[in-house]
């Protein structure tokens, strides 16, 4: 239908004869002569339709007087030098005078049009129109360059593309499954995968060395920006392996793909740090390093206060008083004080304690009362607060208060416009096992149940659960967490002992996992991995805050796609034949 793409029409192909394809992204009736832009996945190219003594002109005219936004043209004409060079596009050297413009398919009025930077809704309601926005296209592509680009690094070295199934037995990754009726076995339901994590293992088990898969993964969770319910994973396992080889390896991966797609030089070798120093340091387990503020622990300045809650939780196991001093913070009002409370209130916190020295040196301060004049002289010294600063105190659980206050140094560090530029990844490391839960009342697995101990021995895992530590790693960049793995457990016992310890009985752990189990048993090499966000590392590259922009089709925050109105009910019939009922939700088939 076309002999060359819009976006490439270019000074070479002047004087030359073209026939294009495309969407009219602008067209414009300036008294006559009118100018289409005419868009492909290439870019745009100006089209003229102007008034000649050449045959059938006048009818070229009259159709380009009628084109309306994105309507499908197919156009013959010209190549010629522009008058006016528009040095934003590619092609802005020239255009095509039509000599024969044919409209393919007339568009409708659009319900949004891409220049007018619409709502996220109506976006995805529409999508395909969105998609079709240069921006989106670009997105898009760069997503595209990325996997082609992790693919070849990793054939060319020898890793096996290896599939796994999407019909499956649950895979825990510490979210709720999404279940599949199976209809030849009633009351019996299939998992989807929450990650390949078992399996990849088993292949190692089963002699392939090294295995990738770029693997869709499904988790029923609440999204967020940075969150989908299915997404997609660079997912890959290796046998023989400390976590330094795998660790190494995928940072020379990540720094050579970067270099190739995005055109960036990661540092030469990642920065590591102890998940106890991040908590401790940046109240998080993916710290963004652009961010130049830490948290400063006071437990032993204000011990000896007469302030409860702070004397409640200083020193004491499980406990956390610290602080975190914002430069040039005193500028902030009462107003957007009670701002930053609210903000820390929504990870947790039930007060937010402060400190505001004015350029003058005037204190202002819910809890000076509470001080001495020295010992409140020492707190301050020791958070390096001066004049013009303000800090800020949080204190209760060590979890709790590390997320909030890791919380309000994000926000200090944009509304104060601290995050410096650039890339800075880092490997976290020695996560603990396990987490106390205080609701269900036991350990959970911070990474996932098959990832190994430091302790080699079972009886010392059990003597010292709570502080057991773990082989995982989590590669973190500008504070996203992009990809996180661990040495696996590779011996049945250790398998035993980490599932008891978790709650998970033998009998349920023989129903559950009997096959890794089993696998274990008959001379499972050691082994270990790790898993990409794709998405995620997508959405760095293409300079977007949400992996929703490099995803096509992507679900809502409400956990809907807006285009095909996904999830929908089902007709009874068809429930029967999959053997389920549904309980009463209030919705019936057309809702
Ligand atoms: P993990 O659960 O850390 O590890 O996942 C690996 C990486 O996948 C990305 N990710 C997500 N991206 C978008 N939406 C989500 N809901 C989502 N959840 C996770 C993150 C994360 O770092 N089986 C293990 C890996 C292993 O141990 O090898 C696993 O899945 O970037
Ligand atoms: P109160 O005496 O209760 O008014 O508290 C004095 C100050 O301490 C107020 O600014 C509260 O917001 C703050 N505050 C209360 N609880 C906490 C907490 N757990 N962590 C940090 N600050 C708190």
């Amino acid at each position: 239908m076309r002999t060359h793409f819009c976006g490439l029409v270019d000074e070479a192909l002047i004087g030359q004869t073209v026939t294009l394809c495309g969407w009219a992204d602008v067209a414009r009736n300036l008294g006559g002569v009118c100018f289409i832009d005419l868009r492909d996945h290439e870019g745009i190219v100006q089209v003229v339709a102007e008034p000649s003594a050449a045959e059938g002109n006048a009818a070229v005219v009259a159709t380009a007087e009628k084109v309306g936004y994105e309507d499908c043209l197919r156009i013959t004409g010209t190549v010629r030098r522009r008058q006016s060079v528009n040095p934003k596009l590619r092609t802005g050297q020239v255009e095509v005078v039509a000599e024969t413009i044919e409209v393919l398919n007339k568009a409708e009025p659009l319900p949004f049009h891409h220049h007018e930077n619409p709502g996220e809704d109506i976006r995805l309601k529409y999508r395909y129109l969105d998609l079709r926005s240069p921006e989106m296209q670009r997105k898009l592509r760069t997503r595209t360059k990325l996997v082609s680009a992790l693919r070849h690094w990793l054939d060319a070295r020898g890793f096996q593309d290896i599939e796994t199934p999407i019909l499956t037995k649950a895979t825990p990754e510490g979210a709720r499954d999404f279940l599949v009726p199976a209809r030849m076995h009633a009351g019996e339901f299939y998992a989807l995968p929450q990650s390949p994590q078992l399996f990849k293992q088993i292949l190692m088990m089963a002699g392939f060395d090294r295995y990738y898969q770029i693997a869709r993964c499904f988790r029923d969770e609440a999204l967020r920006a940075d969150r989908q319910l299915e997404f997609t994973q660079l997912d890959m396992e290796f046998a023989w392996v400390s976590e330094r080889d795998v660790q190494d390896t995928v940072e020379t991966m990540i720094r050579d793909v970067f270099r190739e797609v995005a055109d960036v030089e990661l540092v030469a070798e990642f920065p590591r740090m102890t998940w106890a120093e991040a908590m401790r340091r940046y109240g998080s387990d993916k710290p963004d390093l652009r961010i130049p503020l830490e948290l400063v622990d006071v437990d032993a300045q204000v011990q000896g206060s007469g302030f409860k809650v702070f004397t409640d939780w200083a020193g004491v196991e499980g406990g956390r008083v610290c602080a975190l001093r914002i430069p040039g913070g005193a500028a902030l009002s009462r107003k957007q004080i009670d701002e930053y409370a609210a903000h820390a209130a929504k990870y947790g916190a039930k007060g937010l304690a402060y400190i505001k020295l004015s350029e003058t040196g005037e204190v202002t301060s819910p809890i000076a009362k509470f001080f001495g004049d020295d010992a409140f002289a020492a707190l301050v010294a020791h958070v390096g607060a001066g004049n013009g600063d303000i800090v800020f105190f949080g204190a209760g659980k060590y979890t709790t208060v590390s997320d909030f206050m890791g919380a309000l140094r994000l926000k200090a560090g944009r509304d104060f416009g601290l995050v410096g530029g650039g890339w800075r990844p880092l490997w976290v490391t020695d996560f603990p096992m396990f987490e106390w839960d205080d609701e269900a009342e036991r350990y959970v697995a911070l990474h996932h149940p098959f990832t190994a101990p430091a302790v080699d021995d079972e009886a010392e895992l059990r003597a010292h659960a709570r502080t057991a530590v773990s082989r995982g790693y989590d590669m973190v960049l500008n504070g996203n967490e992009i990809g996180g793995g661990s040495i696996r457990i590779h011996r049945a016992s250790m398998q035993s002992a980490v599932f008891e310890l978790l709650g998970i009985g033998a009998e349920e752990a023989e129903a559950k996992f009997g096959f890794l189990l089993d696998a274990l048993k008959y001379g499972a090499p050691p082994h270990g991995g790790i898993a990409f966000g794709i998405d995620r590392i997508a959405a760095l590259i293409a300079g977007t805050d949400s992996i929703r922009d490099v995803i096509a089709f992507p679900k809502t925050t409400g956990a809907q796609c807006l285009m095909t109105g996904a999830p929908s009910p089902i007709p009874d019939a068809q429930l029967a034949e999959v053997h389920v009922q549904v309980r009463a939700t209030g919705k019936t088939l057309g809702d």
